[in-house]
């Protein structure tokens, strides 16, 4: 062993030790709820596929289609010469979906939150509020900032007032997820806009989970809640979740986006993403518009699993997402739970501290419009098997 390499496997050996070393399971089939995994034939309720798109055979032709017209890449930063025809259609698109004047598209959902609250909230004297339970993309961007950070507690909005009303910084960011990715449920935003308004504040906004799912035609959760586009308000979607396909927008004023098309360092100093992705996700805009009958069915299935569940000794989340988390509590107990159900054949991935609170180790249940009543079925009754 290289010298260099001691101190990477002692972590490695404590990671092993603690339990927490990290496994990919490898799929020989495209996602989808039947997956062949490791030679196993399994029902997923793993993805984020909440709509079953990410095998729709008109998106993957619109695909293969593009490539064929537009090449394999776009060869350069958008800002130098790789901003193509797809990319601009899939921008005023977007922005017509989500109400706002505009949005620049990102080749990842963690890239697009590495430019907005760096980009807004740049210097030391500005403050960025944030949620504890906010996903680590926006952790990271706000490490990213020179910003002062804070963190309050999940969803509460008395801590939140009183960080803002103690502020003396001229820029402050109240930076949220929509839905929580681990706890399915929808962040007050109402009451946030509300304080952003009150104390003169950015609120961005994260729809990672709520983007294609909630509010009419699946705009998201600002739809979903009646919010308005307001400039203060900069929504950050990704595009390999419900969307099926990769990548991420940010849709905002046109000053805002303006703004983070001149100074954002994760839109500039990257290759945009390829064309033919756009012109799957020009189609896969055209899909989640059309499809109140997969969101009708994704609820149907919610409620289905809450029923269910409803006397396991285990308890669900509230959530009208289709992240619906089964809490555990001991780490081993919800990795046996899952294994259980493994060897039934049915996948669902057990969630431990770091990612969540200790004490509050869950199976995350992940719905898709794609899955049917009988696979519903299958898990709540495996379920109550292993009860
Ligand atoms: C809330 C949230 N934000 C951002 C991301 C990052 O998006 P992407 O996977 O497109 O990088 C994810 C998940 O991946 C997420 O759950």
């Amino acid at each position: 062993m290289h010298a260099l390499e001691r101190p990477l496997t002692a972590e490695l050996e404590r990671l092993a030790t603690a339990g927490l070393t990290r496994h990919r399971r490898l799929l020989a089939s495209p996602c989808g709820p039947r997956a062949v995994v490791e030679g196993q034939e399994m029902l997923a309720f793993a993805s984020n596929d909440y709509l079953g798109l990410a095998a729709h055979p008109d998106i993957a032709r619109a695909l293969a289609d593009a490539a064929l017209v537009w090449g394999a890449g776009s060869g350069a930063s958008h800002l130098v010469s790789g901003h193509l025809c797809p990319h601009a259609e899939l921008e005023s698109r977007l922005a017509a979906f989500t109400g706002f004047d505009r949005c620049l598209t990102f080749s990842t959902g963690y890239l697009a939150n590495l430019a907005v609250t760096p980009t807004l909230a740049a210097r030391r004297d500005d403050e960025i509020f944030a949620d504890r339970l906010n996903h680590a993309s926006l952790i990271d961007a706000a490490q990213l900032s020179r910003a002062r950070h804070q963190r309050y507690p999940h969803g509460d909005m008395a801590t939140l007032e009183r960080l803002l009303a103690a502020s003396v910084a001229r820029t402050k960011l109240i930076v949220s997820d929509a839905v929580f990715s681990m706890d399915g449920d929808l962040a007050p935003l109402a009451k946030l806009f509300a304080l952003a308004e009150r104390f003169d504040a950015w609120l961005v906004i994260d729809d990672a989970h709520g983007f294609g799912v909630l509010g009419p035609q699946g705009r998201g959760s600002l739809a979903h809640c009646g919010l308005p586009a307001h400039p203060r308000v900069l929504l950050m979607g990704t595009l390999g979740k419900a969307a099926g396909v990769g990548g991420a927008f940010v849709a905002g004023s046109e000053l805002a986006i303006e703004y983070l098309l001149q100074k954002a360092r994760s839109y500039i100093f990257t290759t945009a993403q390829p064309p033919s992705i756009a012109a799957a996700l020009i189609r896969s805009l055209e899909l989640i518009a059309a499809g109140d009958d997969r969101r009708a069915h994704l609820q149907s299935l919610i409620r289905q699993l809450q029923a269910g569940c409803a006397n396991l000794p285990w308890r669900l989340l509230p959530s009208q997402t289709a992240i619906q988390p089964l809490i555990v509590g001991d780490n081993e107990k919800a990795l046996a739970l899952s294994r259980s159900l493994w060897e039934q054949g049915l996948w669902v991935a057990a969630i431990r501290p770091p990612t969540v609170p200790a004490g509050t180790a869950r199976l995350r249940i992940s719905l898709s419009a794609a899955h049917r009543h009988e696979d519903v079925a299958a898990l709540t009754s495996a379920l109550q098997s292993l009860a």
